[in-house]
């Protein structure tokens, strides 16, 4: 495996601690650490009491079948994750808290009691019903960041219907894929989303998408209105505002499901082009998700949640939606861009609600650095009691600035470890119990076994680099990939048997501090959003001028990492500045803008080994400007010297 040796040096002299304040100490959910060693002596005792902070209609009788590699929790027992999530609360002493405080990039706003949500909820749950929506099946939202988008995902959950969220930043090409993967029988989504003032045209993009893959009905968020110019079509485009108008009033029956039952699919990319669709179940996935509210986010029931995240990624389906509203918590929810109309507005929107922890990205967090402590200081920040950071390694600058700018030193800072596949966060400190340090995730949260191992499934011990796995099933993993249970068996059990393989590198520090080094495989995390290179090739190739392509991931201050394209062209073939613009935009077209190359280079002929293989290591060390490793492998090692010459041109 290949580990980035330059990282794993800064992070290894990183040796500051940051220690819980006695006084927040004495307030946590979970301040006793006796609660490591209890988890790891009964794992199934400590997830069945946890699973008892939900409320089952039918209790469980089986806490775990492990048949590796599939586990099935939390058997005999039939719960409603919607019920979990709003009724529990809105028929409940929570009736009047809020449970939505969402805010509009144009500065429009919306309340939503959990009273109010359930209402909402239970519209458009009666709404889906009447549009043919059954228990199983899929129902597919492409939805900006608005109200509609966590109300669309329960009113499918109360039916039992699986939803598959589609980020709004995809392009209608993997809008369609997913359609297709997933069978929808319903799309919802909106005329179109508001972003730094422009508009995303996602009706327009769902049209497209449909040619190839139809769905039997569409129904339509009116979120911009008339200047998205929308066409409705006759017998299958339908306004989410009509339809709910027709809904009765009375409450919506929860459907009972069992809980191993699919509560939803979320794609997210492999090492091959086509995406993954990751099953998650319904009582395994919400006892993660509350637990880690209350452990690791130390959620109490005065808290103002402010989670960053677009919930059309995993960070927002558990910390926008499942984890904060099963636990009765106020939600604040934003629509746009951090800088939009101006740089300080998260720390305007953490000011306006009196925020109390916020969750957020290192990059982000290396994008406000750059923007200048004035704009955190600019505004009152003193309702903050709790940070934590998602999506990538945090950078101790980064760390320490968070700390220091947003956290005015005195806030714990949870940096969360966890994937699309495990559902909730895996390794990050408790805050009331584990002193920090900057970089490192920490420790497995209770009940979590993991370990890092070499090729052969050995422990490493301590300070050496290896494959981070995860040794025991836990409630909120993965089920399966969707329709493909083969392709899970191989990524994710195929290489050591039992035991899950997330595909991180990392290693353990003498106090037992895990320190993730990145991706092993061919998956870039571009700003903390996972892009497998694969993708960005074929959507390369399919350009009639290129012959033939590869994508790495180099180091980017700012985004983590950032897309290098090294392409080889057909003959007779002009490469210039034309070209570069169209290759980025196919690129977009075919995925979205997150996954654009920073760069493209032309090359003669790309480095392969003697079995035809290219050698990404090598364009990485071109990319970052290394000295080259051993080369002996290579069929042309002249390849190398040309492209080091063409990447220098092309800076
Ligand atoms: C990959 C998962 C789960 C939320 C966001 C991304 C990387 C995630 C951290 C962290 C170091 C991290 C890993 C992981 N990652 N959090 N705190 N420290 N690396 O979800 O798209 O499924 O990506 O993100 O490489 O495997 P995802």
């Amino acid at each position: 495996m290949s580990v980035d040796s330059q990282k794993l040096s800064t992070l290894m002299h990183e040796n500051r601690t940051f220690p819980p304040s006695d006084e927040f100490r004495a307030q946590a959910n979970f301040n006793d650490e006796r609660i490591y060693e209890q988890a790891a002596q009964d794992p199934e005792a400590y997830w069945s009491e946890q699973a008892l902070h939900l409320s089952w209609f039918k209790p469980f009788e089986n806490v775990l079948k492990w048949t590796p590699p599939h586990a099935k929790w939390f058997l005999g027992g039939k719960l409603n994750a919607a019920y979990n999530c709003v009724d529990r609360h809105a028929f409940g002493p929570r009736k009047n808290k809020a449970a939505l405080i969402w805010e509009g990039e144009p500065g429009d706003t919306r309340v939503l009691t959990y009273d109010m949500l359930r209402r909402e909820v239970d519209k458009a749950a009666h709404a889906l019903k009447r549009l043919g929506v059954q228990k199983g099946d899929r129902v597919s939202i492409y939805l900006p960041m608005i109200p509609e988008l966590p109300i669309a995902m329960l009113a499918a959950a109360k039916i039992g219907a699986i939803h598959s969220v589609v980020f709004a930043g995809f392009s209608s090409q993997s809008l369609q894929q997913r359609l297709e993967d997933a069978k929808s029988k319903v799309l919802i989504t909106a005329d179109g989303g508001w972003r730094r003032g422009g508009i995303t045209p996602l009706k327009a993009n769902a049209d497209e998408a449909l040619v190839q893959t139809p769905v039997e009905k569409v129904v339509v968020v009116q979120r911009v209105g008339e200047v998205a110019g929308i066409t409705m079509q006759e017998n299958r485009d339908v306004y989410w505002h009509e339809l709910l108008a027709e809904s009765p009033t009375t409450p919506f029956e929860p459907e009972p499901m069992d809980s191993e039952d699919v509560l939803y699919l979320l794609y997210t990319s492999g090492t091959t082009g086509k995406p993954k669709g990751i099953v998650h179940s319904t009582g395994g996935y919400l006892t993660g998700a509350n637990t880690s509210m209350r452990s690791v986010f130390d959620i109490k029931d005065s808290d103002v949640w402010f989670c960053t995240a677009d919930i059309g990624w995993v960070t927002g389906h558990t910390y926008l939606v499942y984890g904060p509203l099963s636990a009765g918590t106020t939600v604040v929810m934003y629509e746009g861009g951090p800088d939009y109309p101006t740089r300080d507005r998260y720390w305007q929107i953490i000011e306006k609600y009196g925020v109390t922890v916020l969750y957020t990205a290192p990059t982000l967090i290396r994008t406000f650095m750059k923007w200048g402590e004035s704009h955190p200081a600019a505004h009152d920040l003193s309702t903050l009691r709790l940070l934590g950071t998602v999506g990538e390694p945090i950078n101790p600058e980064a760390w320490m600035w968070f700390h220091q700018h947003v956290g005015r030193g005195t806030c714990p800072i949870v940096d969360t470890w966890w994937q699309t596949e495990t559902g909730c966060a895996m390794i990050a400190p408790l805050p009331g119990i584990v002193p920090t340090k900057p970089g490192s995730a920490t420790r497995a949260v209770p009940g979590i076994d993991i370990d890092v191992v070499d090729e052969n499934g050995e422990s490493v011990g301590f300070e050496n680099g290896g494959y981070l796995v995860i040794k025991k099933p836990w409630p909120s993993m993965l089920r399966t990939v969707w329709q493909d249970d083969a392709r899970y068996r191989d990524t994710y059990f195929g290489k050591f048997e039992g035991v899950y393989l997330p595909g991180d590198g990392a290693h353990v520090d003498a106090d037992g501090y895990v320190w993730i080094l990145g991706r092993i495989d061919d998956v870039i995390n571009v700003s903390g959003h996972r892009i497998g290179t694969a993708e960005v090739e074929s959507a390369l190739v399919a350009h009639p001028a290129v012959a033939e392509a590869a994508v790495i991931g180099r180091a980017h201050d700012v985004k983590g990492q950032a897309i290098t394209a090294f392409v080889t062209v057909r003959d007779g073939i002009t490469t210039d500045e034309q070209l570069v613009a169209d290759l980025k935009r196919t690129v977009v077209e075919q995925i979205g803008a997150m996954a654009r190359p920073e760069e493209i280079i032309f090359a003669a002929e790309l480095p392969k080994t003697r079995s035809a293989k290219i050698m990404r290591r090598l364009l990485r060390d071109i990319a970052e400007g290394r000295v080259l490793g051993d080369t002996t492998t290579l069929a042309d090692p002249s390849v190398v010297d040309t492209l080091k010459a063409q990447y220098k041109d092309a800076e």
